[in-house]
């Protein structure tokens, strides 16, 4: 089926495994109940979390609607929402997922109204990327304090999540680390702000880190990467440094012993994810609105260097998944 033959495309699996589960269905919608609305996306964004949602790795009752990001207008109202209205130009990174359509009916707590100057597409690209940059360098903190100079280690830093946090630490005045796949990904995270960058598929990225800091380590390591990079990353740590887990993408990090952490110089470890941060309407404004302003004044750019159709979410996927995507990739419904 086309998405033009629907009356409103969406995406479900009905069992989890590779990208071929991804079918294109019709999926009626109807009007919004108390405390929800109704949008009718114009952008839709991909994220990382859609591929672990999809393998079962975070796994879900079936049949079960992917994505969690996206960006477009309000078409319905439900009782008792008072923060938008009909006509709305809005966006949000939010649970149910559920994104991939043209139209759902969802809840209204964590959508939010988009300034005048933000595009639904730059929009559809960052709200579930940019709030977790967002969380992670101004809320997920080092027990000794971050301020301007300090060192932090950021892998996947030419990724969607990557490049904005460059961007961000930068506008913070860290000197950020960037991991990335390759020679053209490690160019990409300089020239967004990281202050150095490394190949993790050819260098010892554990001494050329150790190299850059002088030895001392550094206050915070953002690992989303997971299994790969988990051991490597509590070695380039500083005593009392702050290892912040926050993804698998090379697969989940097997459990840790205690007393790990202790030996690598009193280690602190989180594992953490935007959905706690993301608590209520008033927090998940106050953080979307702190990153409308990094992209308002130009501080964080948002880039876009995969479009698909909905239709083709499955090329999405693999392309993901096959580390040959930079920034962020959107879907068209
Ligand atoms: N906990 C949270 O709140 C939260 C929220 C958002 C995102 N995340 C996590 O943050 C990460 C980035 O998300 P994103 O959507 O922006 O994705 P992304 O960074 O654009 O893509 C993932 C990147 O991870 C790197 N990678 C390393 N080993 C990999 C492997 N074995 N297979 C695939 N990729 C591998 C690749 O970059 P290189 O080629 O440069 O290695 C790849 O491009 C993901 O792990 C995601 O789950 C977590």
């Amino acid at each position: 089926m086309t998405p033009s033959a629907l009356s409103n495309p969406a995406v479900r699996i009905r069992a989890h495994g590779g990208p071929e589960v991804l079918e294109l269905h019709d999926a009626p919608v109807g009007e919004p109940g108390p405390g929800q609305l109704r949008i009718r996306h114009a952008a839709i964004g991909l994220n990382f979390i859609d591929v672990y949602q999809r393998t079962g790795l975070y796994p879900g009752e079936l049949p079960r609607a992917l994505g969690m990001e996206g960006a477009g207008v309000v078409e319905a109202i439900g009782a008792g929402v008072t923060h938008l209205a009909v006509g709305d130009r809005v966006a949000y990174a939010a649970n149910p997922p559920g994104s991939y359509c043209l139209r759902r009916v969802m809840p209204a707590e964590h959508v939010c109204r988009l300034p005048e100057g933000i595009a639904f597409d730059t929009a559809a690209a960052m709200m579930l990327k940019g709030l977790t940059a967002q969380y992670l360098l101004r809320r997920t903190r080092p027990v000794e304090g971050l301020e301007a100079g300090d060192f932090v280690l950021w892998h996947a830093a030419a990724g969607g999540v990557g490049l904005i946090a460059c961007q961000w630490a930068r506008a913070l005045g860290l000197q950020l680390i960037g991991t990335a796949g390759s020679a053209e990904k490690c160019a990409l995270a300089l020239a967004h702000g990281a202050a150095h960058a490394i190949d993790y598929r050819r260098e010892d990225w554990v001494a050329r880190v150790r190299e850059i800091t002088g030895g001392q380590g550094v206050k915070v390591v953002y690992d989303s990467v997971g299994k790969d990079t988990f051991e490597g990353s509590l070695d380039v740590l500083r005593p009392f440094g702050l290892m912040a887990s926050f993804g698998n993408a090379s697969g989940p990090v097997p459990p840790v012993a205690p007393g790990v952490l202790a030996a690598k110089g009193s280690l602190y470890l989180t594992r953490q994810t935007l959905f706690t941060h993301l608590r209520d309407r008033a927090t998940t404004q106050a953080m979307a609105d702190e990153l409308f302003a990094v992209v308002a004044d130009g501080r964080v750019k948002i880039r876009i260097d995969q479009r698909h159709a909905l239709a083709d979410v499955a090329d999405a996927h693999r392309a993901l998944e096959a580390r040959a995507t930079t920034g962020s990739s959107v879907l068209r419904p």
